[in-house]
């Protein structure tokens, strides 16, 4: 049987699409390192993954666009679990705000936290996959505004379309060295952030209309694809986004 990673860090697991991911980890026996800006929220997140399968799984607070704090997660995994075999780079923001009257100071924290968040928590986890010989395994949660957007979704595509490049070169730089990189964009999944939006009665039939899978996605449709990613099924499969919207962008509607 393919091995299955097991030291698992989840950034922004606390909820949302990083619970899901989780709970697909947690089905396999992981353990989990839930780092999200919300430390009440992460350990509630990190015990309840535990009574689902996973082990002995923690919650520590990490604010991925502050590099001190990402070093100071990646410290603490390290230092619970003696290794990372998985970094899942899901922590995001998407404030829907009109690109012409966004101010600069919500622009910037947009990139702060989607895409240098990121180069952060790569940088410094695969740092410690390579000091310890750790053939780990990275995924950046994008999204369809890798290559779609519209005048709320300026920062967020900018973000989105960066944090897939950056996917790319650290996939480049890392793969000689057995550590592969490889992007989820997910499609319309409802959570907190997107209820206010898909959740409503017309956008929802909107997406049902137009989606082939005739319905909105989940967190754990975008945790199955993180899986497989991350598996030695996967072996070959190195710098790619897998797109996962259950046919939305191919839909006509
Ligand atoms: N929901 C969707 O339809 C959708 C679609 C495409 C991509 N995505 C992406 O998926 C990811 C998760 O989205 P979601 O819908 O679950 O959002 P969400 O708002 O429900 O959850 C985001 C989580 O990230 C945490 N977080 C926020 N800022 C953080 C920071 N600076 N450091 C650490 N943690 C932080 C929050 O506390 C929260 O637990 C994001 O990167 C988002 O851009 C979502």
């Amino acid at each position: 049987m393919a091995h299955q990673p097991q030291i698992v860090i989840i950034t922004g697991g606390a909820r949302g699409i990083g619970f899901g991911i989780g709970q697909c980890f947690a089905q396999r026996g992981a353990s989990l390192i839930i780092a999200d800006i919300n430390l009440e929220a992460a350990q509630k997140a990190a015990a309840k993954l535990n009574t689902e399968g996973a082990k002995g799984s923690i919650g520590v607070v990490c604010d991925v666009s502050d590099r001190q704090s990402v070093e100071a997660m990646a410290g603490q995994a390290v230092a619970h679990f003696g290794c990372i075999d998985v970094l899942i780079n899901n922590a995001g923001i998407c404030p829907f705000i009109d690109i012409m009257e966004i101010t600069p100071k919500q622009w910037q924290r947009t990139l702060d936290i989607n895409l240098t968040g990121s180069f952060h928590c790569t940088q410094v986890v695969a740092g410690k996959m390579l000091e310890l010989g750790t053939k780990g395994r990275i995924v950046f949660i994008t999204s369809l505004s890798e290559n779609f957007t519209g005048p709320s979704q300026g920062d967020y595509a900018a973000s989105k379309s960066g944090a897939r490049m950056l996917m790319r070169s650290f996939s480049t730089r890392l793969g000689r060295e057995g550590i592969r990189c490889n992007a989820v964009a997910p499609g319309m999944i409802l959570t907190d952030m997107t209820k206010h939006h898909w959740g409503k009665p017309e956008p929802a039939k909107m997406i049902e209309n137009r989606c082939p899978e005739g319905r909105i996605g989940t967190p754990v449709d975008i945790g199955r694809a993180c899986v497989y990613l991350t598996s030695d099924e996967a072996e070959y499969v190195n710098g790619i986004t897998l797109t996962v919207d259950g046919g939305y962008t191919i839909g006509t509607g």
